[in-house]
């Protein structure tokens, strides 16, 4: 390890516990869950390590606690040969090959339902944000070009009454379902498998995908990104929505074909958009997106509130500590993995 890296490294070893890496600094009240139970060692930094030395220290642990921007693949299967359990401090997991963990037994955990409040609330700020002009009317004001107030100027979409469609009812849509309620939205979703709980509680009504597009002034996209969705709001779908329509990303920037979107926006169906996440992050400053008056963007924040952050990294730390001291973990992802079976005779 050269010096650099060796000033950022936390380093607790004993011997005899299990022996953790984690790969970005985190909340103390976490590290501390790990610290009681495992020996470990940490990238005690907020930017990700290199990956070589990322590989290098999974490679000595036993089981690692990862940001969903480290890429848990078939190199990393080779470098780490003991690790047992990869727990995601993120709700998504398309960061980690899932099957290839899975058929050599190690377990995966993630972190839902404690970041789900604080994603839908970044999905409405984005959507009144989109709607109403919020940050093409704020940088109005900073160019001096606030001109006379009349009845036609910066006019935005109606939200209160308006039609909602959700594509991907799990937990974060049906959060954002609900806030539609106090909109007196009608909420329509489109979902692998119906959800009869949400049509109960919201009165949400099942449609087809493109009918969806078809009928929403706002069209939400909440769904993981899998092979089905991965690009699946492209040139077509944009010219089912309507010309009023507005679209959002709160899910990843992979389900949209961002050149398509570009194009879209520029004949103005939808009307407008907004994303919180991009084919690639960070988003370069060229982005033809971010040059566009109608298109709102925001750095991958969905779930960055103090309080959400904390949770995440809380149970992150339980589902590793708890794989690797034999109970069973909180949130796993491939439970059918679970009990691991520590290489070294720990249990
Ligand atoms: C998640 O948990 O998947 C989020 O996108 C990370 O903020």
């Amino acid at each position: 390890m050269n010096a650099p890296e060796a000033k950022r490294v936390t380093l607790r070893f004993a011997m005899t516990k299990p022996r953790a890496f984690i790969s970005r600094r985190i909340p103390r009240s976490a590290l501390e869950i790990i610290a009681s139970a495992c020996d470990y060692t940490m990238w005690d930094d907020l930017m990700p390590a290199p990956r070589d030395h990322f590989l290098r220290a999974a490679a000595e642990a036993d089981g690692v606690l990862v940001m969903p921007t480290e890429r848990i693949d078939a190199e990393f299967l080779a470098a780490a040969p003991r690790v047992r359990v990869v727990a995601n401090m993120g709700v998504g997991y398309d960061n980690i090959d899932v099957p290839a963990l899975t058929a050599r037994g190690v377990l995966v955990t993630n972190t839902p339902d404690v970041l789900t409040e604080a994603t839908a609330d970044l999905a409405w700020a984005l959507l009144m944000a989109a709607a109403r002009r919020v940050v093409e009317g704020h940088k109005a004001i900073e160019a001096g070009a606030w001109g006379a107030w009349h009845p036609f100027y910066m006019l935005g979409q109606d939200v209160f009454g308006a039609t909602i469609g959700i594509v991907g009812a799990g937990r974060i849509g049906a959060a954002i379902a609900r806030r539609a309620r106090a909109f007196n939205m009608r909420i329509l979703y489109h979902n692998r498998r119906r959800a009869p709980q949400l049509e109960a509680a919201l009165l949400a009504e099942y449609r087809a995908f493109d009918d969806l597009l078809r009928e929403s002034d706002y069209v939400v996209a909440a769904t993981p990104l899998t092979a089905e969705t991965r690009g699946l709001f492209d040139a077509r779908a944009f010219a089912l929505m309507k010309d009023t329509a507005v679209f959002v990303n709160i899910s990843r920037g992979a389900v949209v074909k961002e050149e398509d979107l570009v194009e879209a926006l520029k004949r103005g169906r939808p009307w407008a958009a907004a994303s919180d996440v991009f084919a690639v992050e960070p988003t370069p400053r060229d982005n033809p997106l971010l040059s566009l008056p109608n298109f709102v963007g925001t750095p991958h924040i969905g779930s960055a509130t103090l309080r959400t952050r904390t949770d995440m990294a809380t149970l992150a730390a339980r589902n590793l500590v708890n794989a690797l001291t034999g109970q069973a973990p909180l949130t796993p992802v491939n439970p059918e993995v679970w009990p691991i079976k520590l290489a070294n005779g720990l249990r």
